[in-house]
């Protein structure tokens, strides 16, 4: 099997497979990205599929003779919510909720719920075993890379393929040595998976017209320093980097120490390593001196955390007269769907409340935004909300997927008329809000 760069992720996942000398693996996923295809493509290879706290549930791949499933998910949040929704449709699936717990795509599920997943996912892998086992002798040489995906195996027994938890801080970590102790566990990595697949993706997108307006206003001089809290896999540091090429200092911190190794990755990748300085650090807490940097910027984070003491901390660290900026999702304005739909469903598929939820209380993802940054004492404060338009690409796919996933049948079959059309005539567009602003210091 050959892997040029155009290959999708299942034929990577299948060549994985092979590298390590399997047929058949058990998979536990988040993300559908990771897994929708492989099962589509290559349905005996899963033996059976986990989904931990998933962000969105496809339905088609597992309608007809599905590898038993098991969904463990949050009962609070929307995520919750629909995957509660969704798990019951599915025949196969087994459903674990964990009572009174939110599941953002950033819970550190594994480590807050660690007992009664262990139990669960054992219990489960178990029960479905298809009796060929790995063997892990020799820790060291059991760790590589193929196909573009990074792997670590640990212990014997039948072979668990782990892929990302989203922007889990923790991901599989707490639970891996359980796990090893009757599984051979393969965790997996690198820029084709998970939340560093998504998020690279959405910053191909026109995502990045919104950073640019933002980067732009800043104005950063030659020899000023940048941070970016919250940087996740590194587009926008690397985007910045690539530009300046070592006239400004440039700085991505980010608290999710399995997202930091994956920027770091992609900026060597990119020939960028050394143009960005890597550093582990929280949004409320940054571990920076008071006036360290020129410019403090933050992009999609506020709605992660506590969006007042994240502020307060990017004024701390920026000097008298420097600049702060900050891009959120935008949760209180709707969508821009262009198809020619029924009022009804235009003003369903449009509205904000499809695409809400996901922050946490005292996160930011509304025009609160603004009043925020006057009230953390930032001056002049730009506003500067704007739209990112998706004409095609994965960013397109992957919004269209979460909208369909919410019709009901009769709305279904009207969205998908109008769908095919605008497909075939070019027409077909979403636009995503967003707020974003820069202040002084
Ligand atoms: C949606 S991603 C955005 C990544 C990047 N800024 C971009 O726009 O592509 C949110 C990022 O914020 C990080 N994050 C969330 N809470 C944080 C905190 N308290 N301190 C630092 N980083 C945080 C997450 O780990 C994640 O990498």
């Amino acid at each position: 099997m050959t892997i040029t760069t155009d290959s999708p992720l299942e034929e990577r996942l299948i060549a994985l497979l092979r590298h390590l000398g399997l047929e058949r693996a058990h998979f536990a996923a988040c993300m559908p990205r990771d897994w929708v295809g492989l099962l589509s493509a290559h349905k005996n290879a899963v033996a059976s599929l986990t989904l931990m706290c998933p962000m969105g549930i496809e339905l088609a791949p597992l309608s007809a003779n599905p590898p038993p499933v098991l969904i463990v998910t949050g009962d609070q949040g929307r995520g919750g919510v629909e995957a509660i929704r969704d798990g019951k449709k599915i025949a196969a699936a087994e459903l674990v909720i964990l009572e009174n717990y939110f599941s953002p795509p950033w819970a550190d599920v594994i480590q807050d719920r660690l007992d009664s997943i262990g139990d669960a996912m054992g219990r489960f892998i178990e029960q479905n075993g298809f009796g060929e086992a790995k063997h892990v002798t020799d820790g060291a040489s059991q760790s590589g890379q193929c196909a573009g995906i990074t792997y670590a195996c640990r212990g014997s027994g039948e072979p668990l393929l782990l892929m990302p938890l989203a922007l889990s801080p923790s991901q599989w970590q707490p639970l891996i040595e359980q796990l090893s102790q009757k599984f051979c566990v393969i965790t997996l990595g690198g820029a084709h998976l998970g939340m560093v697949a998504h998020l690279e993706t959405r910053a191909q997108s026109s995502y990045m017209r919104v950073i640019d307006q933002l980067l732009d206003e800043l104005q950063l001089q030659p020899g000023q320093s940048l941070l970016e809290v919250g940087c996740g896999p590194g587009a926008i540091v690397r985007r910045l980097a690539a530009r300046t090429r070592g006239a400004n200092p440039i700085v991505g911190a980010d608290v999710n120490s399995y997202l930091m190794a994956e920027a770091k990755a992609l900026a060597k990748r990119d020939g960028l390593d050394g143009l960005i300085d890597f550093q582990p650090g929280d949004a409320t807490a940054l571990p920076f001196e008071d006036n360290r940097f020129d410019c403090t910027i933050s992009c999609t984070v506020m709605e992660e955390g506590d969006a007042d003491r994240m502020l307060g901390e990017f004024v701390r660290v920026t000097k008298p007269g420097g600049k702060v900026g900050s891009v959120t999702r935008a949760i209180d304005l709707p969508r821009w769907v262009n198809l020619p739909l029924s009022a009804p469903l235009k003003a369903k598929v449009d509205s904000a409340a499809l695409f809400g939820g996901n922050v946490t209380a005292q996160g930011c993802a509304d025009a609160s935004l603004y009043q925020r940054m006057n009230q953390a004492g930032l001056l002049d404060v730009v506003t500067l909300p704007s739209w990112a338009s998706h004409q095609d690409g994965e960013r397109l796919e992957y919004l269209r997927e979460r909208i369909i996933a919410q019709l009901t049948p009769a709305e279904l079959a009207e969205w998908q008329g109008a769908y095919e059309r605008g497909k075939a005539d070019g027409t077909f567009f979403v636009s995503e809000p967003f707020h974003c602003a820069v202040g002084r210091k």
